[in-house]
């Protein structure tokens, strides 16, 4: 009998970058496109999963058949990501989330005056997703079998340098594959290819994968299966 890979399986995806709000018009927010977010929820819905996708502000449309659910700062982001968590079987959180998100929010918009001095910006530091997922994974029983992919942008003087922070952070954060990107000016930001290290907590080779945002989703969809599949088949 012939089965998609991801049949019967729940797959939420975070992708594009968190937004974070200082008055009405103006926010800090990165350089994310969510291309890879979206080229992950597209294999993952070919390869016959139920797909959510946790939509931060992205360059590009969500694909249709997958179920979006809009977010503009990370802590609406947490709250989808852990509220989606509780029933996926996988958690890819490819989104770029701001670390840190202004202290006080004005409800009106910042007005420039001659006579004041130079404003300051204080900074909170924002909830880390990925670890609260692995949190309240550990914490359900039920949820034993569940995936947590998490993603790293990586700058470095080398491959190895980067190999070594990246491992580091896996291990910090508990998720079960670490996707990796060694990161340079104009490398990945709103390009259409990537090259990235998949590596994993299980101790397993550090597999590559490179060529367009499409194919080294496919190769990571791939894996998630073969991981999957091995764990409760
Ligand atoms: O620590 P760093 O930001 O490099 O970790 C990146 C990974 O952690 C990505 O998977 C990102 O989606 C996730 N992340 C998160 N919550 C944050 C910051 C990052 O879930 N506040």
């Amino acid at each position: 009998d012939y089965q998609l890979p991801l049949a019967g399986r729940t797959v939420t995806i975070s992708a594009g970058g968190t937004r974070e709000p200082l008055d009405p018009v103006r926010f800090l927010g990165n350089r994310s496109s969510g291309k890879q977010g979206v080229a992950l929820a597209v294999a993952a819905r070919n390869a016959g999963a139920t797909v959510r996708l946790l939509a931060a502000h992205m360059d590009v449309a969500p694909p249709a058949g997958v179920e979006v659910v809009r977010v503009e700062t990370a802590l609406q982001l947490r709250e989808a990501a852990l509220d989606a968590a509780a029933d996926s079987h996988v958690v890819i959180m490819s989104a770029a989330v701001a670390d840190f998100r202004p202290a006080d929010v004005s409800d009106t918009k910042i007005k420039k005056r001659d006579d004041t001095a130079d404003p300051v910006i204080t900074l909170l530091r924002n909830p880390d997703i990925l670890q609260e997922l692995v949190e309240q994974r550990n914490a359900a029983a039920s949820a034993s079998g569940q995936l947590i992919v998490g993603f790293a942008a990586e700058t470095g003087d080398s491959e190895g340098d980067v190999l070594e922070y990246a491992e580091a952070k896996l291990q910090r954060k508990g998720c079960d594959l670490l996707v990796v990107n060694h990161v340079g000016t104009d490398k990945v930001f709103g390009q259409d290819s990537n090259s990235v290290v998949i590596l994993s907590r299980s101790g397993s080779e550090p597999q590559e994968a490179s060529g367009t945002k499409t194919e080294v989703a496919e190769t990571i969809i791939t894996r998630i299966s073969f991981e999957l599949n091995r764990v409760s088949p």
